[in-house]
C-alpha cells in the first residue's frame, strides 16, 4: 500500500481508503473505548456527552481540516509545515507543544495498553474471572499497583518500537484495513448485549439524559479535551498523517468521515459500559480504572466469555498501537527532518523518552502513588495536562495560523485538490478557523481557570 510519489523519498499512503483506514486508526483507541467511558462517567454523563459531540463538531472538525491542509500542502514535520508556511515567523515554536505533549500521552497510554495486554494473556490463560465489581476492584488494585505493569508496559512499548522501525504506511496501514472493521463489529455485538442487561435504562439515561446542574468549568475543558484527545488533534499527528496523503485525497470528507468514524466508536463504548456499569453495581466515578473493572464482568457471564474478551484485548491492544504509532510519528518526524537523524536513531529516542514516561505513570498507581503534583500522581498530571491544557492550546494556534495568515487561494487549491473537484465550505471553514475556534477555546481556558 505505500509507495513514494513525487514527494520525493517522503512515504505516501497510495490509496484514499488507506489514507482514511490509517486516519480512523489513530483516532480510534483507547480515548474512545477507556477514556471516553471514564471521563464521561466522572463528568456527570449526558451533560459532558452533549458538550464533548458539539465540541467534534464545532471545532473539532475544522481543526482537523487545518491540520490536514498544513500537513498535505507542506508534507513536512510540524516545525517544518509552519515554517515553510510562514519562514522567519516564530509559528514553528508551536512543534515544541507537539512534541513533549505527545512524548507525554505516549507515557501514560501504553501504560493502559499494557493493562489491555495484561488481559489478553489472562483471557487466554482463563484467569480473568472477576465476578463482579467488588471483586473486578480489587483484582484490578492487585493487578496494577507492584512493578508488573512496568513489565508490561516495557511489552508494549517494544511492539510499538519494532512496528515504527518497519515504517508506518506499510504495517499499519494493513492492520488498521483488517482490525478496525473486526473491533466495530464486536463492539457491536457487545451493545446488543447490553440491552439484555437489567441496568439498561438507568445506563443509558446517565449517558443520554443530561443533568444541566452537573455543568461546571471542569466538564467544560474535559469535554474539549477529551473531543480533541479522541480526534487526535492539537499536536499535529494529523498533520504529519495528512504529509503522506496522496494529491488527490479530499481532505473535507477525510476530516468528516474520521469525526463520524471516530464519535461513533465512543458512543458504542458508552452505550456496552453504563447498562453494565449500573448492573453490576461499580460507581460511575471509578476513574481511569472504570472499563477495566467492568469489562471482566460483561465477558464472564458471555457465554464463551473467555474467547470475547481474548478478542476483544486483542483488538483493542491493536487499536492502541495504531494510535501510539501516530502520536510517536510527531516526535520521529521532527527528529528525522530537523535533526537530521536516521529513521532508526529518531525512533529509539522517541521510544526511550516515551518508555522514561511510562515507567514513571506505571508505577503511578503502587510504589509511586503517594508522590503527587498538583495533587495528582505522574499518571493523572500527564493525561490532564496534556490533554487539557497542551491539545487545546495547540489546535488554537494551528486555527489562528490556518485562518489568518495562509493564502487563500492555497487553502483552495488544496480543499478542492486542485480544482478538480468543489469544496463550498471553505468560506465557513476559514471564519470558523479565524473566529470561532481561537474565541471558544480562549473562552473555555478563562472560564477553567476561574476568571470568567
Ligand atoms: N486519538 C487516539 C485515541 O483516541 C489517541 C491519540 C493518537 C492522540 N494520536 C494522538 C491524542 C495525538 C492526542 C494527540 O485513542
Amino acid at each position: 500500500m505505500s509507495a513514494k510519489n513525487n514527494t520525493g523519498s517522503r512515504a505516501v499512503f497510495v490509496t484514499r481508503f488507506g489514507a482514511l483506514a490509517a486516519t480512523v486508526g489513530s483516532a480510534v483507541g483507547l480515548g474512545n473505548i477507556w477514556r471516553f467511558p471514564y471521563e464521561a462517567g466522572t463528568h456527570g454523563g449526558g451533560a459532558f456527552i452533549i458538550f464533548y459531540i458539539a465540541f467534534v463538531f464545532m471545532l473539532g472538525i475544522p481543526v482537523l481540516c487545518a491540520e490536514f491542509f498544513m500537513g498535505r500542502a507542506t508534507r513536512s514535520n510540524v516545525f517544518g509545515a509552519y515554517r515553510k508556511l510562514a519562514p522567519g515567523k516564530p509559528w514553528y515554536l508551536a512543534g515544541y507543544i507537539g512534541i513533549s505533549a505527545s512524548l507525554l500521552i505516549l507515557s501514560f497510554y501504553s501504560v493502559v495498553a499494557g493493562w489491555t495486554l495484561e488481559y489478553f494473556s489472562m483471557s487466554i490463560t482463563g484467569n480473568l474471572d472477576f465476578t463482579g465489581s467488588a471483586e473486578g476492584h480489587s483484582r484490578f488494585v492487585e493487578l496494577t499497583t507492584g512493578w508488573m505493569p512496568v513489565v508490561w508496559t516495557v511489552l508494549f512499548l517494544l511492539c510499538n518500537f519494532f512496528i515504527l522501525i518497519g515504517g508506518v504506511t506499510k504495517g499499519i496501514e494493513r492492520m488498521s484495513n483488517i482490525s478496525m472493521p473486526i473491533l466495530f463489529f464486536i463492539l457491536l455485538a457487545l451493545c446488543i448485549n447490553s440491552f439484555f442487561l437489567p441496568g439498561l435504562k438507568e445506563g443509558l439515561t446517565f449517558l443520554f439524559k443530561p443533568d444541566f446542574s452537573k455543568i461546571t468549568s471542569g466538564v467544560i475543558i474535559s469535554a474539549l479535551g477529551q473531543a480533541f484527545f479522541s480526534l487526535s488533534l492539537g499536536l499535529g499527528c494529523m498533520m504529519t498523517y495528512a504529509s503522506y496523503f496522496n494529491d488527490r485525497n479530499r481532505l473535507g470528507r477525510t476530516a468528516v468521515s474520521t469525526a463520524l468514524l471516530d464519535t461513533m466508536v465512543a458512543i458504542l463504548a458508552g452505550i456496552i459500559i453504563f447498562p453494565a456499569v449500573f448492573t453490576y453495581g461499580v460507581s460511575p466515578q471509578a476513574g481511569p480504572t472504570l472499563v477495566f473493572e467492568v469489562l471482566p464482568a460483561i465477558f464472564y457471564r458471555l457465554p464463551a466469555g473467555d474467547l470475547w474478551s481474548a478478542l476483544f484485548f486483542l483488538l483493542l491492544f491493536i487499536a492502541s498501537i495504531t494510535s501510539t504509532v501516530s502520536m510517536s510519528e510527531i516526535s520521529i518526524t521532527y527528529f528525522c527532518e530537523e535533526k537530521k537523524m536516521s529513521r532508526r536513531r529518531a525512533t529509539v529516542v522517541s521510544s526511550l523518552l516515551g518508555l522514561c514516561g511510562g515507567i514513571l505513570c506505571a508505577l503511578s498507581f503502587g510504589p509511586l502513588s503517594d508522590i503527587t503534583i498538583f495533587g495528582m500522581t505522574f499518571f493523572n498530571l500527564f493525561d490532564y495536562f496534556s490533554s487539557n491544557i497542551c491539545l487545546p492550546l495547540g489546535g488554537m494556534i494551528c486555527s489562528i495560523f490556518v485562518g489568518n495568515f495562509v493564502d487563500r487561494r492555497l487553502l483552495r487549491r488544496q480543499f478542492t485538490d486542485d480544482g478538480s473537484h468543489p469544496f463550498k465550505a471553505l468560506h465557513l471553514l476559514v471564519f470558523t478557523l479565524r473566529w470561532i475556534c481561537p474565541a471558544a477555546i480562549f473562552i473555555i481556558f478563562l472560564n477553567s481557570t476561574g476568571i470568567i
